[in-house]
């Protein structure tokens, strides 16, 4: 089987790269020359991994293309994946406007039967814009060829994203006719052998199923920062309380750790997109939208604690960074709490020291000269008036905290994701806040660093 995946960001190469793994000829497809042209020589355009080594060996197998025609792909394939990028308009629903392009372009290139499949996050009825787009670029033709579109929402992680779509816990797709489901599940049989379910239903409930994924598991998250908000207040611990509830197997223990807030290419703009489609159908969505109000406000809640620190003045202070993608294990930046917090602490006057393993090239895009990037964790501390820890990078966990006082100029640490023993830290002579644990108790104002 021949098949196209057009839009190479982070799902199309994961998805390209996955099918090619099991023995499928697949051609990626992307407007943007640059990018072809680097994948072309084997430079991968983003950090995921496992997935640089995926893709040369299937691309020197010969069962991985890249390419900018997009109209030999589509005459050559039986299966079309869309995944582009759906980012929000101005009012925050989903922008259509490469779904539709490309949905356009199949119907101009298309000379036989061929499936059209969104993975793309679309809202519900987006199929039907497919469906009628490819329609009319047939009927421009005047050609009359059999087609059927199909929705394929994907659920794979950024950082584990391999893992997610060879094991996936589910594979949903939509479909309107039988062929389109015989030939989805031939295509996803290598992936569903081991017991991976394969989940078929109506198109308009598997968009949706997407949405509503992504909303529950923001909802997870805003929730126990919510609380771990009150615990603070009343003097109770968050990370005592999370264990206590998740050991109750129908709350479960994952997506409630509290931090700064989610961020990502897919919780902020689907959270959203789906308020939008409730209100394009008359219905508030009331859960939803105060779970985005929570996350708004908890980007800013360790900039306001390192503010409180400092009595409302950060002019002239140096703050080191540890952290800035939006999670561990990527470079992507994309709405990550670190932008928000960044942004307020140069507007307040501050300095910005910052260190991520592998985002800084990306932060350099968002801030240029504006801060300092450091090439070890370390050197962000020299001289610095506190340390934030904004990702939970592996390397963050257990670091040398003997160094770390010594290196700082006023020995704070502000945990933004939880990683660090309160107590170890004060053992140490630390200044220790995070997020959920009522600290304020321990706060010795800021002192000079002890010598070890
Ligand atoms: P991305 O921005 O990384 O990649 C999109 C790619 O599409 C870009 O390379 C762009 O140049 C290309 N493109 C745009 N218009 C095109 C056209 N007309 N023809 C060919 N290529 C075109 O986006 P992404 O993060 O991969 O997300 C893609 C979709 O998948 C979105 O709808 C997103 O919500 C959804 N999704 C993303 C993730 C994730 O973790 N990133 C997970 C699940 C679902
Ligand atoms: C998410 C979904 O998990 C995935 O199924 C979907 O396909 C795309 O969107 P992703 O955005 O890559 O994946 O990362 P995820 O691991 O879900 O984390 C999203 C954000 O939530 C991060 O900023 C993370 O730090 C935050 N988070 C996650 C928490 O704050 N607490 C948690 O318990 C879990």
């Amino acid at each position: 089987m021949n098949i196209t995946i057009i839009g190479s960001g982070y799902v199309g190469l994961v998805t390209g790269a996955c099918f090619s793994e099991v023995g499928i000829n697949v051609t990626c497809v992307d407007v943007d020359q640059q990018k072809i042209d680097n994948l072309r020589n084997g430079i991968i355009p983003i950090y995921e991994p496992g997935l640089e080594k995926m893709i040369t060996r299937n691309m020197n197998k010969g069962r991985l293309h890249f390419t900018t025609k997009i109209s030999d792909a589509v005459r050559s394939s039986d299966v079309v994946f869309i995944s582009v990028g759906t980012p929000p308009d101005e009012d925050g629903s989903a922008d259509l406007k490469y779904v539709i392009q490309v949905a356009r372009d199949c119907g101009k290139h298309m000379n036989d039967y061929t499936l059209v499949v969104t993975k793309s996050t679309v809202p519900v009825g987006t199929s039907l814009k497919v469906k009628n787009a490819i329609k009319e670029e047939l009927d421009k033709r005047k050609v009359n060829i059999d087609f059927d579109v199909a929705s394929n929402p994907e659920f794979l992680k950024e950082g584990a994203a391999i893992d997610d779509f060879l094991k996936p816990d589910r594979i949903v797709v939509g479909v309107e006719s039988t062929r389109a489901e015989e030939l989805l599940n031939t295509l996803y049989k290598p992936f569903t052998l081991n017991g991976h379910p394969i989940i078929f239903m109506d198109v308009i409930s598997a968009e949706m199923t997407k949405y509503a994924a992504n909303s529950m598991l923001a909802t997870k998250i805003s929730f126990i920062n919510d609380i771990a908000n009150l615990c603070e207040i009343v003097g109770a611990d968050i990370n005592k309380v999370r264990k206590g509830i998740t050991s109750d197997t129908r709350i479960g223990n994952k997506f409630l750790y509290p931090g700064i807030g989610y961020g990502g290419s897919c919780f902020p703009k689907d959270v959203q997109a789906l308020i939008r489609t409730g209100e394009e159908y008359q219905y508030e969505l009331k859960v939803l939208k105060a779970v985005e109000a929570v996350n708004n406000s908890q980007k800013s809640i360790l900039f306001n604690k390192i503010m409180k620190y400092y009595d409302g003045d950060l002019k002239g202070k140096t703050v080191a960074l540890w952290g800035l993608s939006f999670k561990p294990q990527t470079d992507d930046m994309r709405e990550a709490p670190s932008l928000e917090i960044i942004r307020k602490l140069l507007a307040a006057g501050a300095n910005v020291r910052a260190y991520d393993p592998v985002a800084l090239n990306e932060a350099k895009h968002h801030f240029g000269n504006a801060i300092t990037y450091c090439e070890d964790q370390y050197e962000t501390l020299i001289n610095a008036d506190c340390l934030a820890v904004l990702t939970e990078w592996s390397e963050f966990r257990i670091p040398n905290f003997k160094i770390m006082h010594k290196l700082l100029n006023v020995p704070a640490v502000f945990d933004g994701r939880n990683i660090y023993d309160k107590s170890e830290l004060k053992k140490i002579g630390f200044d220790y806040f995070c997020i959920g644990v009522n600290t304020d108790s321990d706060i010795l104002k800021p002192k000079l660093s002890l010598s070890y």
